[in-house]
C-alpha cells in the first residue's frame, strides 16, 4: 500500500501568515491563517515592514496553532512546501526560514512552491484537477492565462501589460472611498446598481493580454470630473460599470483561448475569483460552450497555506526539492 504523504505548507508572500497540513495533495487535515487586513487598513494597503514584522511575531503561534488543531507532531510530517515567491521579499524570507528550521531539525524535505501554482492547486482540494485545463488566475499581483496539460506545468498564454486586475479593484476602491482592500466591497456594490456610465472594455482585442491601467485612469478621470462639475458620482453604478467592464473582457478571453486550444477544463484562481460577477458570467458562459469550470472556495480564495500544501505534493512528486541554501524571490518565476 502506497504511504501517505503529510505536507506541511507555509504561507507569508503578503499579509496573511498561514500554515496548513494537508494529505496526498487533496485532503485537508488542518489549516490557520492569521490574516494583518485589520492593521494594513489602516494605512490603505499592505505596509511591507510591517507585515514582515508581524509575520515574525506570528510564525511560531500558528505552527503552534496548526498542530493542537490537527492532533498532529511535527515528526509526524513528510515533508514542508513552503511559498519562496513572488511576493514581498521581507515577508516571503520568514516563511522561507521557519521551513528550512523545520526542515534542518526534523531532517524533512523542503519543497519550494511558487505562489501562482498554489492558487491554482486551491482547486484541487475542491475536486481534482482535470487535464488538459485552462487556469485564470486573478489576484492582486497577477492576471494571468495559463495552459496545464498535466500536473505542475506551466505555459503562459497571456497576461496583464500593466497593473493586476485585484490591483486595479484595489485603486478603484481607494478613489471611491471604500476601505482596503476594495475589491470585495466594490464587488457587494457591483450587485446593487445599473450600468450606467461610459467606460471602456479595457484591451479589448484579439490577444490574450490584458490591461487595467485604462481603465483605472478612466475611473479617476470621471470622479474628478464630477466632482469639479459638482455632481454626486452613483458609486453603486459606478462600480456596476467597472466591474461589467472588467468581467466581460477576462471571460471573453478566458473563453477564446480555451475554443482555440480544444481545452474543456476551467480552473480560476486568485484572490478575484471570489468575485460575484466573474463567477456568474463565467458559469453562464462555461455552460453555453460545454466547458467544466471549478473555483476555489471562497475562503481559499485568498491567501493561505492549504493551497501550497496541495502544491507542493505535486512539485513533490515530480521531485523537485530544495537544500537549506533555498533563497525567497521577490519576482515571478513560475515559467523558468
Ligand atoms: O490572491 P490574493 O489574496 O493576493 C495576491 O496574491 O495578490 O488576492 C488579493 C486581491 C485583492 O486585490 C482583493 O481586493 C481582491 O483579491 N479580491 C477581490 C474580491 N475578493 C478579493 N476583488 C474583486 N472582487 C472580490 N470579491
Ligand atoms: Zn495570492
Amino acid at each position: 500500500m502506497k504511504k501517505d504523504i503529510y505536507i506541511l505548507g507555509i504561507e507569508t508572500s503578503c499579509d496573511e501568515t498561514s500554515m496548513s497540513i494537508i494529505k496526498n495533495g487533496t485532503w485537508e487535515i488542518a489549516t490557520v491563517v492569521l490574516s494583518q487586513i485589520d492593521i494594513h487598513k489602516n494605512y490603505g494597503g499592505v505596509v511591507p515592514e510591517i507585515a514582515s514584522r508581524n509575520h515574525i511575531e506570528n510564525i511560531t503561534i500558528v505552527l503552534e496553532e496548526l498542530l493542537t488543531k490537527s492532533k498532529m507532531q511535527i515528526e509526524d510530517i513528510t515533508a514542508i512546501g513552503v511559498t519562496y515567491g513572488p511576493g514581498l521579499i521581507g515577508s516571503l524570507m520568514i516563511g522561507v526560514e521557519a521551513a528550512k528550521t523545520i526542515s534542518l531539525v526534523t531532517g524533512k524535505p523542503l519543497i519550494p512552491v511558487h505562489h501562482i501554482a498554489g492558487h491554482i492547486y486551491a482547486n484541487n482540494l475542491e475536486h481534482r484537477l482535470t487535464f488538459p485545463l485552462i487556469a485564470l488566475v486573478v489576484s492582486g499581483g497577477h492576471t494571468e492565462l495559463i495552459y496545464m496539460k498535466e500536473d505542475y506545468s506551466f505555459e503562459k498564454i497571456g497576461g496583464t501589460l500593466d497593473d493586476a486586475i485585484g490591483e486595479c479593484y484595489d485603486k478603484v476602491a481607494k478613489i471611491i472611498g471604500l476601505e482596503y482592500p476594495g475589491g470585495p466591497k466594490v464587488d457587494k456594490l457591483a450587485h446593487l446598481g445599473k450600468d450606467t456610465y461610459d467606460l471602456p472594455i479595457p484591451l479589448n482585442d484579439k490577444s490574450y493580454n490584458f490591461s487595467f491601467s485604462g481603465i483605472k485612469s478612466a475611473v479617476i478621470n470621471l470622479v474628478h470630473n464630477e466632482n469639479q462639475r459638482g455632481n454626486q458620482v452613483n458609486i453603486e453604478n459606478l462600480c456596476t460599470t467597472f466591474q461589467n467592464r472588467v468581467v466581460t473582457v477576462l471571460v471573453k478571453k478566458t473563453i477564446s483561448a480555451l475554443k482555440e486550444k480544444n481545452v474543456h477544463n476551467l480552473i480560476v484562481a486568485g484572490g478575484v475569483s471570489a468575485n460575484k460577477g466573474l463567477r456568474e458570467k463565467l458559469t453562464e458562459e462555461c455552460q453555453k460552450e460545454n466547458i467544466e469550470v471549478s473555483f476555489p472556495r471562497i475562503s481559499y480564495c485568498t491567501d493561505n497555506a492549504a493551497m501550497i500544501g496541495a502544491a507542493a505534493y505535486y512539485a513533490y512528486q515530480k521531485g523537485i526539492t530544495s537544500d537549506l541554501t533555498l533563497t525567497a524571490v521577490a519576482t515571478d518565476t513560475l515559467y523558468k
